[in-house]
């Protein structure tokens, strides 16, 4: 199959299914030609994001996520304004110029008190990207949230197709909600990420599919995929993990179609692989999230089994992360790394 820059973005759903599921030997000139894109973009670079996991309270119940609002088992927790400014700086310190602000959807942060963290951190940093991950909310609160100086959003689609996301999500949510939040995001300025999960239950060959149309469509600038990995306490405690395999392929695909994109290398990856995210920067992806997180809340924010770095110190994650990326053959840089387009 002849597979470029130019010829993936013409394949039609079933030549895009082929290339998904030829054979090993015929994928790996496809994973060469990702790392070439990836090369002829952005060099050997990979960007660092600090990851501060902020809040584990959610008010959603999605089914496969072990911070769901109906786990009692969930041990939760916030972190106070200071316990994030702290993460900061030392996230500074060892050279993060992005800070990622991940959580549950936790109304506890009302508008007023995202705003206030925002607009501290931008003062403190001026030269650091603010990246919010706090799932859906208004317009309104989203443009409040840019003014007070967020740059970036990541919201992850999770499935492009309206059953499937309605399996993995109680009747409270919608895709078209998340849809739209995507688009809001998008038109007040953000550089957008979004995403999916590859293996999750029920996931069709079909739905992968729509994952790419629906990313054609949107264009984010940030793209993350995880394969799907089980938790004890959720619906879907008996379902198998995804595949790394196949996560890895889909890295290498995304990274032909979206040749300026960000894409991490993830966490979920790393979990499922000892050598997961040194394959997932071979495959084309060329972001890294070290984990920030006081490491007293760190096994808290358990939204699968097994995550790694929970009981590593900032630090020990940076020179971790940055060997591993050596190791592959690439190089951990302190730059912004805002999306090239
Ligand atoms: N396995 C893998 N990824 C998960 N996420 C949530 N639950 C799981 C799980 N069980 C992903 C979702 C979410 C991101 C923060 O983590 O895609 O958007
Ligand atoms: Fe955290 Fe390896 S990246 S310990």
């Amino acid at each position: 199959m002849e597979v470029s820059v130019d010829t993936i973005r013409e394949f039609d759903d079933n030549k895009l299914i082929e290339l998904i599921q030829c054979d090993d030997e015929d994928f790996e000139p496809i994973r060469i030609e990702a790392d070439k894109v990836r090369r002829a973009n952005y060099g050997t670079d990979v960007f660092l994001r600090g990851l501060i996991e902020f809040t584990n309270y959610c008010r959603n119940d999605c089914y496969y996520c072990g911070i769901r609002c109906s786990n009692k088992n969930a041990n939760r927790y916030r972190l106070s304004k200071e316990e994030m400014l702290n993460a900061c700086k030392e996230g500074y310190k060892l050279g993060y110029r992005t800070f990622v602000l991940q959580g549950g959807e936790d109304l506890f942060y009302t508008d007023d008190k995202i705003c206030d963290i925002v607009s501290s951190i931008r003062s403190g940093y001026e030269d650091c990207a603010i990246t919010l991950s706090i799932g859906e909310r208004s317009y309104s609160s989203y443009k409040a949230y840019y003014e007070a100086g967020a740059n970036r959003f990541l919201l992850r689609h999770e499935t492009a197709d309206e059953k499937h996301y309605s399996m993995l999500h109680p009747d409270a949510m919608s895709l078209n909600n998340r849809k739209e939040c995507l688009f809001n995001l998008k038109n007040i300025g953000y550089q957008v990420g979004s995403g999916f999960m590859v293996g999750s239950p029920y996931q069709t060959i079909h739905n992968i599919v729509s994952d790419l149309r629906f990313l054609q469509e949107l264009e984010p600038d940030m793209i993350g995929i995880g394969p799907y990995i089980t938790h004890r306490d959720t619906p879907f405690n008996r379902f198998d993990n995804g595949s790394v395999k196949l996560t890895l392929r889909l890295i290498s695909i995304l990274r032909l179609l979206f040749p300026y994109a960000l894409i991490p290398s993830t966490t979920a990856l790393g979990t499922l692989s000892p050598t997961g995210r040194e394959d997932g920067l071979k495959a084309g992806a060329n972001v890294v999230m070290p984990n920030l997180t006081p490491v007293k809340y760190r096994e808290k924010y358990e939204i699968y089994e097994n995550k790694i770095c929970t009981g590593e110190e900032a630090a020990e994650c940076r020179g971790c992360l940055e060997r591993r990326i050596e190791r592959a053959g690439y190089k951990a840089v302190t730059s912004r790394g805002d999306v090239k387009k």
